[in-house]
């Protein structure tokens, strides 16, 4: 299936200069979406991910990040924005393509020793991805890979990721 032209481009959204890959277009398309998450899971079986954890990044990670934990037979774990969370958190500031933010986890969420997938609907210049990497790193949990539907190559975010296997289903 041609899942880029279920993605949808906006031009200077949120702000000018950024070409925004809308995947709402692809989340409405029913066959899209089912090949969508079957092809991400058969890409982490190829990868041979051993993943206890999936952790997905509020809030576009947390679309792709379950289901694709549902179909692995891993748990997942949500890494919310500042402020979010109920109990007590970890935190890390993080730069994005357009502007900064803080991102959190729960601070019991992982024990030392978790194997921890990271998935997100897209990366950009990878702050994102990195920020929840050092995140799982800090608590000796072992990152066994990142997990991306859409990759934005020019921006090279895969050079600040962690040197781990790193999979997407699309490119640009
Ligand atoms: C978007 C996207 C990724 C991130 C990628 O999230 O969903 O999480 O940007 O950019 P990066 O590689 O430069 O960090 P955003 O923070 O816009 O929020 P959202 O998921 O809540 O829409
Ligand atoms: N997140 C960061 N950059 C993005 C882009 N160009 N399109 C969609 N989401 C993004
Ligand atoms: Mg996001």
């Amino acid at each position: 299936m041609d899942l880029k032209s279920l993605v949808r481009d906006i031009p200077d959204f949120p702000k000018p200069g950024i070409l925004f890959r809308d995947i709402t277009t692809l989340l409405r398309d029913r066959e899209g979406l089912r090949y969508t998450i079957d092809f991400f899971a058969e890409k982490c079986n190829e990868a041979e991910f051993q993943a206890d954890y999936i952790i997905g990044m509020e809030s576009r990670g947390f679309i792709f990040g379950t289901p694709l934990a549902y179909k692995l037979g891993a748990g997942f774990i949500p890494v919310r924005k500042k402020g979010k969370l109920p109990a007590a958190v970890h935190s890390i500031e993080y730069q994005l393509e357009y502007g900064t933010d803080c991102l959190e986890m729960h601070q019991d969420a992982l024990h030392p020793g978790s194997r921890v997938l990271i998935v997100d609907d897209l990366i950009a210049t990878g702050g994102t991805a990195s920020a929840t990497a050092k995140l799982v790193q800090q608590l000796d949990c072992e990152l066994v890979g990142f997990g991306f539907i859409i990759e934005l190559r020019d921006l090279q975010g895969r050079k600040n990721l962690p040197d781990v296997p790193i999979i997407s289903l699309i490119e640009y």
